[in-house]
């Protein structure tokens, strides 16, 4: 029987995939942890403990004592956020990255779920429809850190045999969690203005196309792919993913459809060249052959499904 260990659980993509895992495992089988204590009142469906990523033995007692089979290592500093801590980010990402890979070669983990990010993109990238396989040179910690990590995923299985497994998730957009210091977050705080009655200050320009993912989907790629068969799993770098791509002038035209009087000024600050560096769109189709990814939501559809259920939303 699988024993998942959820690192991160508290953040925009594990407050919600971890209530999928336990769907899928049962609620005795998924642990989620978190740094903060104040992260358990989230995890009523679920185990839940504290647990520091970069404390390893913390850690290792863990995998050890609990039986892990599983980890969804989700716990990272975003791009925005790395910029103003540099040292910092590239210290959490990449250590917290080998202590478990370190841990699934030492205990022979069955799986391993690493996050990428379009962030491994950098200004010499071809923009539109941005190939699985091109030049990268990513030019923030955040992206210089996950494509390192890719690296190291792919070095520990075809060294060790440890079946990591990662996706490239576009801009992530949810209504469950509050945005958490990413580029691509000013498509999460839209909404919450929007529904406030508030106008929106957006910290990028108009024009400034990105690649974007309704969290259901985000959700459904990151469990086709852990469920699909080993030989399925071909690229295990990190696979391109995509879904929909749109600028601040698009998502807050799909938002006047329901809010007709809401209003938005730009006033573009760093990250700006944070999304210059990353694509426009992302061809993804090795996620589509390899595992037969398919999304569902485009940008109407998203907004209308946050515009509905955001108002009703506990924090
Ligand atoms: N959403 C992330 C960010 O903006 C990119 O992976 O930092």
């Amino acid at each position: 029987m699988e024993k998942i260990l959820v690192i991160g659980a508290a953040g925009q993509l594990g407050s919600e995939l971890t209530k999928s895992l336990a769907d899928q495992f049962g609620a005795e089988q998924v642990i989620a942890t978190d740094l903060n204590e104040s992260a358990r009142s989230k995890f009523d469906f679920c185990r839940f403990q504290v647990l520091d990523v970069m404390n390893k033995e913390g850690l290792r007692n863990l995998v050890k004592e609990e039986k892990i089979t599983q980890i969804y290592h989700l716990a990272a500093v975003l791009s925005a956020v790395g910029e103003k801590k540099p040292l910092f980010a590239w210290e959490l990402n990449m250590d917290s990255l080998l202590h478990v890979l370190e841990l699934a070669k030492e205990f022979n983990l069955n799986k391993v779920y690493w996050p990428s990010s379009i962030a491994v993109f950098g200004p010499n990238t071809p923009k539109i429809n941005t190939p699985q396989y091109c030049v990268k040179e990513p030019n923030t910690v955040y992206g210089i850190s996950k494509q390192a990590g890719e690296r190291w995923c792919e070095y520990y299985f075809q060294k060790y045999n440890v079946d990591v497994r990662s996706l490239r998730y576009p801009g992530l957009i949810g209504y469950k969690s509050l945005p958490g210091g990413g580029t691509t977050d000013y498509a999460v705080d839209i909404y919450h203005k929007a529904l406030a009655g508030e106008k929106f200050d957006c910290f990028l320009r108009e024009d400034s196309s990105l690649p974007m993912m309704y969290m259901p989907d985000a959700i459904k790629s990151t469990l086709d792919l852990m469920n699909a068969p080993r030989q399925a799993v071909k690229i295990r770098s990190s696979y391109n993913l995509a879904a929909m791509n749109f600028t601040p002038a698009e998502i807050y035209q799909s938002i006047l459809k329901y809010i007709p009087d809401f209003k938005i000024e730009y006033h573009p600050d760093f990250r700006q060249a944070i999304a210059d560096s990353w694509p426009d769109s992302i061809d993804d189709s090795c996620a589509r052959k390899d595992w037969g990814w398919k999304h569902d939501y485009d940008l109407d559809a998203m907004t209308q499904d946050i515009l509905e259920n955001l108002p009703n939303f506990k924090f």
